[in-house]
């Protein structure tokens, strides 16, 4: 008779079943050899259950870590009640043991809290997985999805599949390229998202489509990347904004307390892509903290201070932030930290205040800003004589970058964002278009695909607004969408401004543009890196955490 059937999961035995005869398989976690007992701890992705074995049993039972067995026994009552384990009290008094496989002293240990290099883990991942943090990971993970896709389905959008082999997307990463037996010579690219595929769809009248879609982005590695990750997509038709993000609140309403039992509240905040960037520097701001950017134009020319005028007077910048307390809270040593971080996103260096600092107001601004001026600043800047003063000038895309990771960084070590807290917020109205320097051409902020604010596209490029939108999570940007260019003409003026020639258009989108050609509905949509939500809804700061077998620091799989 084989003892590979159990009748029970490591995870399940209580009380009710003491006195019934139980079998259980698993691996070894933990072993007591005490004088005529031998204690096993048996492990499944269900929990830990204690096994006895008496003097009877235990010559065979000479077990190694994670040897996979098989126990039959009686259950029984625990001596002692072990209130840390779901099956904490009973314990099962083996009668007969089997060893399904032996296993080799494993390189790590199979525990919760290991602090083992993460390299060496992925080279072991199907150990890694035993562990209970990974299977919690995995399990909240199927979960999740499994939430989301009701949601959409429960609100009549359709589950459809696109292709994998496909021509070249326009998201902007490079692409991985598959050779094709068929056509020598020429290559299939692995889509980095669906996006002219659920436009067809639209075209295609399928109205409102969804997909858990496998996207692939040949780019470097980071903790927040992946070079093959999954989205949640979907599309819909006749809509604006407002539609697709009620039904994105929604969707994650239901999801968030189904699978979390967290009570989001909607609707989100807006902000736009102008707001966002003059107030917190970037395009993604983590708003459980305030400390936001000002900017001092105005006040600059009632002070004497160089570097800030010649900046104003040459078109540039000049911005400020303050933090709370900040004059005690940071040492000179902390300030010079500041100042290399501060340097080394390209700012030529970064002044700074401390009002009431002992000894005098402190920092390399002080002597130009007394009496009024100084406190005309503090005002503008809603600043104390206990906080510190942070500026910036430069070109304005340097001041954001630089005051807004400085934010961060400030708000990392003073602990300024509040624990538990889910800042969702959309940011609209990103620009249309932005300059590529190295090509010297305008290239799509988002994708050649989406709506300008005004479909005539009058006006500079520079100025002109599109109806793209990011949900951002946090200070994480988890998705991007937006409504997207029915028009004919208005999407040959796009690639126009693109300088994206007639030929290439054909050879890249020919077949989205003659869709267009045959009643395209006015559509939208969006799409969530579901890596991301899944990572931040467990409070994970990598995604590696929330993949099975995700790619190494070499974007190597080690499978
Ligand atoms: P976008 O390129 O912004 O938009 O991607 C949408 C979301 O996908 C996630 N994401 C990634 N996650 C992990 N690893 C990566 N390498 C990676 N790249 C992107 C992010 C991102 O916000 N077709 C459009 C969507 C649309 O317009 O509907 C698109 O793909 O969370
Ligand atoms: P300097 O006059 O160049 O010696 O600079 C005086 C102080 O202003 C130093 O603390 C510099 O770090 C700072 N500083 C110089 N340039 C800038 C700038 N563009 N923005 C902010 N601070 C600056």
């Amino acid at each position: 008779m084989s003892d590979w059937r159990r009748t029970h999961t490591c995870g399940e035995l209580r009380a009710e079943q003491i006195g019934q005869e139980v079998r259980l398989c698993g691996w070894v976690a933990r072993r007591r050899d005490h004088k005529n007992v031998y204690f096993v701890d048996l492990r499944d992705r269900y929990g830990l259950t204690q096994v006895v074995f008496e003097d009877q049993v235990r010559g065979e039972a000479r077990l190694g870590p994670e040897d996979c067995i098989s126990v039959t026994g009686q259950v029984v009552a625990r001596a002692e009640a072990n209130p840390e384990l779901a099956t904490g009290e009973v314990e099962v008094l083996a009668s007969r043991l089997e060893v399904l496989t032996r296993s080799e002293l494993p390189p790590f240990e199979i525990i919760e809290d290991l602090d083992t290099d993460i390299e060496l883990r992925l080279r072991h991942r199907y150990l890694d997985l035993r562990r209970p943090e990974m299977q919690r990971h995995l399990a909240h993970r199927s979960r999740f999805i499994a939430d989301m896709r009701q949601a959409f389905l429960s609100r009549g959008f359709l589950d459809v599949e696109t292709p994998i082999l496909t021509k070249a997307t326009p998201e902007g990463a490079r692409d991985y390229l598959v050779p094709s037996r068929v056509h020598p010579g020429k290559c299939y690219a692995l889509p980095q998202s669906p996006q002219i595929f659920k436009q067809l769809l639209m075209v295609g009248g399928c109205d409102r489509y969804f997909q858990v879609a496998r996207c692939f982005r040949d780019e470097d590695l980071r903790a927040d990347r992946q070079p093959e990750f999954t989205q949640l997509d979907m599309e819909m038709a006749f809509v604006e904004e407002e539609d697709v993000w009620q039904v994105w609140e929604e969707v994650l309403v239901d999801t968030f307390s189904d699978a979390m039992g967290i009570e989001l509240e909607v609707p989100f905040p807006r902000l736009t892509w102008a707001e966002a960037m003059s107030r917190y520097g970037t395009d993604k701001p983590d708003t459980r903290f305030g400390m936001e950017l000002v900017d001092l134009a105005q006040w600059v020319p009632t002070c004497d201070f160089q570097v800030f005028q010649k900046t104003l007077e040459g078109g540039g910048a000049v911005m400020g932030l303050s933090l709370a307390g900040g004059g005690e809270k940071v040492s000179r040593g902390q300030m010079k930290k500041l100042e290399e971080l501060a340097r080394s996103l390209g700012a030529k260096g970064l002044a700074w205040w401390k009002p009431g600092a002992s000894g005098g107001a402190a920092g390399p601004l002080a002597r130009f800003v007394e009496g009024d001026v100084g406190s005309d600043l503090c005002t503008r800047m809603g600043a104390g004589s206990d906080d510190l003063l942070l500026f910036c000038a430069d070109r304005q895309e340097v001041v954001w970058r630089v005051l807004g990771e400085l934010r961060l960084q400030l708000g990392r070590e003073h602990a300024l964002a509040e624990e538990g807290r889910w800042d969702f917020l959309w940011v609209t109205r990103f620009p249309m278009f932005e300059w590529d320097e190295e090509q010297q051409r305008w290239a799509s902020s988002h994708h050649p695909f989406t709506a300008p604010a005004d479909w005539e596209l009058q006006g500079e490029p520079a100025a002109m607004e599109s109806r793209a939108y990011d949900l951002v999570l946090n200070g994480w940007e988890l998705g991007s969408g937006s409504i997207r260019i029915h028009r004919p003409d208005t999407q040959e003026k796009v690639f126009e401004l693109l300088g994206i020639g007639p030929d290439e258009r054909r050879r890249k989108f020919g077949f989205l543009l003659s869709a267009l050609a045959y009643g395209a509905p006015p559509h939208g949509g969006f799409a969530l890196g579901l890596d991301r939500i899944v990572a931040l809804s467990l409070g994970m700061d990598s995604i590696r955490d929330v993949v099975a077998f995700p790619k190494t620091r070499g974007v190597r799989d080690r499978v």
